[in-house]
């Protein structure tokens, strides 16, 4: 249970936690355990205090719901800042400001924001405990929602305050919802700042300091903010990878295991992806899950990139998510979970968009209103999350928690592309593998922008996560795969959201991309053939197996599958313009790759006849 005296001598963790307590002025400090005992009683503090609501435990056993405000709803990228003492370190794709003029912009507004609230002390490992690759961190907040989610999400309480012993060696994350109580002021459901909101990096101390919201990536330190943004500079400065990727395992017919990491956009499949249930006709083939959205992969004794889940947990999107489309996070998110911003049943179940193909008759919407499907609003936030342990996934890969991590044979790009990127291609050298992943992007939503129909580039789905300058990330990818030369894994571009002519999507995805990764294992092996292009290599119809999906004609494969070279060339300088923003040198490579681009594509019209002769 969370109690008054720590169960820790460390001098450097006491001396911190004392001056953290000095700064926000807590009621109380309590230090956290990551007991079930203590999970429970927080739960059901917030279900007295209003912040969840118990759902029905005969059909969602151990389960809440939290409904945020609405001005609190998702990360804050124009909020999030990295503030190394050089601009120039934190890059062109990154909010900066001097480190010193930030730490006084934030230490008033830190002084007493813990008034009336009780600080917890949360100490967590990222990755499984005592792994090699694992790291500690420790988060002070005045949420217990993030207490209670970050047992889920990671190795919460004594066993990471036991790894960390007397070391100084642990990143410092300080988090407020930013709403102190005056003595008699009454809290509400959702406590966060309205006005003002910062998520704050200091790279070179490694310390997270985030100010004014509860959710997700701006209040479960762990996740994004260490386990990416000064994650990925732990690895540019040791040598290793911080990434914004699923991870999955791939056993063949034949018992043959591989495994495959996919970096896809935020809301861009990677949930779905890590646990997709091959279709019927693939009997024989099996997937297993490792995780879902973030991958620490370091070079093994071998030479080989091996990579570990630093999670512990899914903190997915709950819309779209059904039995029909991911049955697994259905079942991972069946007990023991807590979800966020999505709709109430009548008889104390959640509901979302797509869940059931009929909606309820009426729900209690994520905002506490009444809902009935004819009242024009959406039923959850379409950004509504659910938080459940990794454990309860049915397909929860058996090394999914082996602290030397599963050996990398593929790697995987891809983002919403309405045209221009077909459907599969591999790259054709490392290099050319971290250009099709640096020149990833998503077609943008109107929601975002205002704008629709703009690529928004999303290098590596790592814009917002990235804590240094990208252009030294692309460097530092190049070498990372020179130095695992022929081990390194293999590249590929994937796009399963190409669109027909009536703007409908031209690929059926979810479970059907298991036949896309049946190519790519088969490239892994040697057996699969493909066709070289000026992109890369492609496959062809017949490289594909398509039993059980016969809709998928020749003509259709080739809709998604096309190389416009208009598009191409538009693709090329589109992408040469957004690396025309970065100040210091991008790899030497990338000029000669997009040359190489348009000269393929300039004698395309002459290859046309020979094209599927050469094979590769
Ligand atoms: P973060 O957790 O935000 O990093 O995102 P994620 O990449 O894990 O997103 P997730 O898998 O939850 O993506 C959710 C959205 O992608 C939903 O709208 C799904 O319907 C859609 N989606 C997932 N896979 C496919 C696919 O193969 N085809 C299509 N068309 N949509 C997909
Ligand atoms: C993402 O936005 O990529 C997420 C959700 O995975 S959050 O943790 O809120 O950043
Ligand atoms: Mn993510």
């Amino acid at each position: 249970m969370a109690h008054k005296n720590p169960n820790t001598k460390n001098p450097h963790l006491l001396a911190w936690v004392s001056a953290m307590a000095d700064l926000c002025r807590p009621d109380q400090v309590l230090w956290c355990d990551g007991s079930e005992a203590e999970y429970d009683e927080l739960c059901g503090q917030m279900v007295a205090s209003g912040m969840l609501t118990k759902l029905n435990p005969v059909k969602r056993p151990n389960s809440y719901l939290a409904l945020s405000d609405a001005n609190d709803v998702a990360r804050v990228e124009d909020r999030t800042f990295i503030c190394s003492e050089d601009k120039s370190a934190a890059g062109a794709t990154n909010n900066w400001m001097d480190p010193d003029l930030m730490r006084e912009t934030l230490n008033p507004l830190f002084r007493g924001c813990m008034a009336g609230r009780t600080m917890y002390v949360i100490p967590f490992s990222m990755g499984p405990l005592g792994s090699p690759i694992s790291q500690i961190g420790v988060e002070i907040s005045d949420s217990p929602y993030v207490v209670v989610n970050m047992r889920i999400m990671t190795r919460m309480g004594e066993g990471a305050l036991r790894v960390l012993g007397d070391s100084p060696d642990f990143v410092r994350c300080v988090h407020t919802v930013g709403m102190p109580l005056a003595p008699e002021q009454k809290d509400v459901r959702w406590p966060c700042n309205k006005e003002t909101k910062y998520i704050v990096h200091y790279p070179e101390t490694r310390e997270i300091w985030s100010y004014g919201s509860g959710y997700g990536g701006n209040a479960l330190l762990g996740k994004k903010c260490f386990a990416l943004r000064i994650a990925s500079t732990m690895g540019r400065d040791e040598g290793w990878l911080a990434e914004h990727m699923l991870i999955l395992g791939v056993e063949t017919p034949k018992g043959e295991k591989h495994y495959v990491t996919a970096a896809f956009p935020s809301a861009c499949g990677k949930t779905n992806f890590a646990m997709l249930i091959p279709p019927k006709a693939m009997s024989g083939w099996k997937i297993s899950t490792i995780g879902d959205d973030i991958a620490w992969i370091k070079p093994g004794p071998d030479g080989r990139l091996r990579a570990i889940n630093p999670e512990a947990g899914f903190f997915g999107v709950a819309p779209g998510t059904s039995f029909k489309t991911n049955p697994n996070a259905m079942q991972s998110a069946r007990a023991n979970t807590i979800f966020t911003n999505v709709a109430l049943t009548e008889d104390g179940d959640v509901w979302w968009e797509e869940m059931t193909e009929t909606p309820p008759a009426r729900l209690t919407d994520w905002t506490g209103q009444e809902w009935t499907p004819d009242c024009g609003r959406k039923a959850a936030h379409p950004n509504a999350r659910f938080t459940a342990p990794a454990s309860q996934c049915p397909c929860i890969d058996k090394d999914w928690e082996n602290p030397a991590g599963v050996p990398i044979s593929a790697m995987i790009f891809g983002g919403r592309r309405p045209d221009t990127i077909p459907l599969a291609y591999q790259a054709k050298t490392w290099e050319h593998g971290v250009f099709i992943a640096a020149t990833t992007g998503s077609e943008t939503t109107a929601a975002a922008t205002g704008q629709v129909g703009v690529v928004r580039r999303d290098p590596m789905a790592m814009l917002p996560f990235c804590g240094y300058n990208m252009d030294s990330y692309f460097n530092h990818w190049v070498k990372v795969g020179e130095k695992a030369g022929a081990k390194a894994p293999l590249i590929f571009g994937v796009n399963w959201f190409r669109k027909d002519a009536e703007g409908k999507y031209a690929w059926p995805g979810f479970g059907e991309n298991a036949r896309i990764l049946e190519w790519i294992v088969g490239r892994i092996e040697g057996t699969a053939s493909g066709v070289e292009t000026p992109v890369g290599t492609m496959p062809e119809y017949k490289d594909l197996s398509w039993l059980g999906l016969e809709s998928m004609t020749p003509e259709k494969f080739q809709q998604l599958t096309s190389l416009d070279p208009m598009k191409w060339a538009a693709e090329v300088s589109s992408s040469a313009e957004f690396f025309a923003k970065f100040d210091g040198p991008i790899p030497t490579s990338f000029a000669g790759i997009q040359q190489e681009i348009l000269k393929g594509f300039s004698t395309d019209e002459t290859k046309k006849e020979t094209r599927s002769e050469v094979r590769i």
